[in-house]
């Protein structure tokens, strides 16, 4: 990314981010998941969606930008979003960097195959997509990093948290 410095930082989720990473995540599906019904997204998908996850926030002057939600046993990207007015300023990157920091050898996630913004997302950030699937809201396209083997594909063989 070539736009200016950002004076985000990354830190673990407290519960007084709640209400603004629902609010992200109702918002950013919506715009997202643009084939989808709007009134499907509602800010309390959040605490159920999230459950027994590592979260990391992005914050900037005291606002949460976005967020990560991490399945760990399995490696598993299960949430990734930022606050749709600041897309493009490289948050998306940061946070996932840090899931490769977090595990240093490969992780994945499932994107929804529609997401086209986010699979270019995700190809720009040096992930591979390979296989999927299909879940309640359309196919789904396994998406993965991996230290080593950079054209890997995950075993998408779902976890408990990646039905
Ligand atoms: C996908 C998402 C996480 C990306 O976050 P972001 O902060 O906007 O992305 P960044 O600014 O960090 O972009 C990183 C790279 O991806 C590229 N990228 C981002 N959005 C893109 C788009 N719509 N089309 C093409 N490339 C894109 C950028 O060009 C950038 O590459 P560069 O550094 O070479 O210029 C964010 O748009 C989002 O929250 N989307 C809605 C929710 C979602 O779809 N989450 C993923 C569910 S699987």
């Amino acid at each position: 990314m070539n736009g200016p410095e950002i004076a985000v930082r990354l830190r673990p989720f407290l519960p007084q981010d709640r209400d603004a990473c629902a609010a992200i995540y109702a918002a950013a599906r919506r715009q997202a998941f643009h084939w989808c019904r709007p009134d499907l997204f509602v800010p309390g998908d959040f605490d159920r969606d999230s459950a027994g996850e590592v979260i990391t926030v992005a914050e900037e002057g005291g606002r949460v930008r976005g967020f990560v939600s991490i399945w760990m046993p399995d490696h598993f990207v299960h949430l990734l979003f930022v606050d749709p007015a600041h897309h493009g300023r490289g948050i998306g990157r940061r946070l996932l960097r840090l899931v490769e920091d977090t595990f240093g050898d490969w992780a994945w996630l499932k994107c929804q195959a529609q997401n086209e913004t986010a699979l270019a997302f995700y190809r720009a950030c040096g992930w591979t997509a390979g296989g999927g699937g299909v879940n309640e809201l359309g196919p789904w396209v396994a998406v993965s990093w991996s230290m080593s083997r950079s054209t890997a594909s995950p075993d998408p063989a779902p976890g408990r948290k990646s039905p």
